[in-house]
């Protein structure tokens, strides 16, 4: 059997923590359940101590899911390292995962300490948390711009304390592939008790070299990679755990490892994690860019008609991007429709089903043909419906170059109908403008897109909205034919968030 990678995620942790990523606890939920169905090893569900939200999110993350590792984020303390215990001490699988800075640039500058007195702090909490659970891992912040005989005695004293897992973080992503694998094999030849831990990576992304650092790490020995799905993370990024994973599968022939992600849900866990925070992924990113599987150049769709061994080093399937691409329309009916769900590898209930299909029904009316990425679009809205405060119920906008824009609304609140009408400098503007009266809102607009779901040209638009109030930050998501309209959806489904995170106290970090 191929020795094995762990897949630690930290899509909940760093991805989390970075601009225009934040989630909300029943977010987060739905994100470590996909992590649990994906095969995560460990999912780095937060950093309790950074806020009750944060809590309150790994506690529930904690409680629910039984497939996975849960750990929880403490700085080198006690009162952090009680906290994550707190949050994580329900899961079947705890983790508590402590760190400490071991660079001398941060010892200086940041925190003044000797190198004596940090590596005492880290044995001390480390110490502290296997009190709690045997399942510890330690961290040597900035291991990578260290002194490697400090990081190597540091290792060994932890590991003595009870770590079972270390960790060599590349925090500011300065690492270059030779070297960093270089580094693990420096601390497996150098730490005596090493076979005592897992030598666990986490890169950065800053110069663009995360995923490659991390595969020679695991060509030097190293087996756990902390990564995050769409590598989001603080500034460039971590790497990208499905880069990683279909590196070790694809190339099997040269890194004789492997995980146990299923690859064939990846494509569905990029999707959601887009649709949670309205951050699309490059066209051309590896593995889940829109990209990835486009051959356009004429050279390249011959072959592939020959045969697909030609320009295919994976195929779309393996990564879940589903086989039929035949489109659907007006006529197709509801079997065909659960077919391609299924096919497409949603598991839905049969409201969830029922109402898709209207969904669908209403769509293929106005549009010819109906792709996978409008299935796609109508599932992941029917999934992430918050009890609606407020519905949409008319629209009406006139614009044009010689036309101020105007825009007659008429909203459903608690099930009042208002309506107003209103200008602005576009048709959105004036939109958002009425709907922002009718509303009585104080939320700020923090981000507005619009992206095209498909080529053609009556795809539909799909807008994202990030909304802001009172510390409550939540992005809205509307699709349809007519961009001024999915605008308004998009802003009416964000409202309706907010509101439901206000009634749950449920809070942003
Ligand atoms: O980048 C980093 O060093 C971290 C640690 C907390 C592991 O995120
Ligand atoms: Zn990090």
């Amino acid at each position: 059997m191929a020795d094995r990678v762990r897949i630690f995620d930290t899509t909940l942790r760093d991805g989390e923590q970075s601009p225009g990523n934040t989630m909300n606890t029943p977010e987060k939920l739905r994100v470590a359940r996909q992590l649990e169905a994906l095969g995560v090893d460990i999912i780095e569900a937060g950093f309790p101590i950074a806020s009750e939200g944060d809590f309150d999110a790994v506690r529930q993350i904690a409680e629910t899911i039984k497939e996975s590792e849960i750990a929880g984020l403490a700085r080198a303390n006690n009162e952090d390292i009680d906290r994550a215990w707190e949050a994580i001490k329900a899961a079947r699988m705890p983790r508590i995962h402590t760190f400490i800075s071991t660079s001398d640039i941060h010892l200086k500058h940041q925190f003044r300490k000797s190198r004596d007195e940090v590596l005492e702090i880290a044995v001390n909490a480390v110490k502290r948390a296997k009190q709690y659970t045997t399942n510890v891992e330690f961290s040597a912040m900035d291991a990578t711009r260290s002194d490697r005989d400090y990081l190597c005695r540091m290792f060994t004293e932890v590991i003595d304390a009870g770590a079972v897992t270390v960790n060599v973080p590349d925090t500011v992503g300065y690492a270059v592939p030779e070297e960093f694998g270089k580094l693990i094999n420096y601390i497996v030849t150098n730490v005596p008790n090493i076979s005592q831990a897992v030598i666990s990576v986490h890169c950065h992304n800053d110069l663009g070299l995360a995923v490659a650092n991390s595969i020679a790490a695991i060509r030097n020995g190293a087996r756990q990679v902390e990564c995050t799905i769409n590598g989001i993370g603080e500034r460039a990024g971590n790497a990208s755990l499905e880069e990683i994973a279909m590196i070790l599968r694809t190339r099997k022939d040269v890194f004789a490892v492997d995980t146990r992600i299923n690859t064939e849900k990846i494509h569905f866990t990029s999707k959601l994690i887009t649709a949670i925070t309205g951050v699309s992924v490059q066209p051309n990113k590896a593995i889940v860019g829109a990209n990835a599987f486009a051959h356009e150049s004429g050279i390249h769709q011959d072959g592939l008609l020959k045969a697909k061994l030609t320009y295919e080093i994976m195929t779309p399937e393996s990564v879940g991007i589903p086989k039929s691409s035949l489109v659907l329309g007006k006529h197709s009916g509801r079997h065909a429709f659960r077919e391609r769900i299924a096919e497409m590898g949603y598991t839905l209930g049969d409201k969830e089903i029922n109402l898709a299909f209207k969904r669908f029904k209403a769509l293929s009316d106005v549009k010819k043909d109906v792709y996978n990425e409008d299935i796609e679009m109508i599932i992941m809205d029917e999934i992430y419906k918050v009890p609606e405060r407020y519905k949409l119920v008319y629209l009406n906008v006139s614009c044009g170059n010689t036309t101020v824009p105007t825009a007659t609304v008429k909203l459903d609140i608690d099930g009042a109908v208002v309506q107003d009408v209103g200008v602005g400098v576009g048709p959105v503007d004036a939109t958002y403008k009425v709907i922002k009266r009718l509303a009585k809102t104080n939320s700020k607009l923090l981000k507005f897109s619009v992206n095209s779901i498909t080529r053609d040209m009556d795809a539909q638009g799909e807008v994202f909205v990030k909304l802001e109030e009172n510390g409550y930050t939540v992005i809205g998501k509307g699709a349809d034919t007519d961009i001024i309209v999915a605008s308004a959806n998009a802003y009416v489904n964000a409202l309706n968030k907010l509101e439901y995170m206000k009634q749950n106290k449920s809070e942003d970090v």
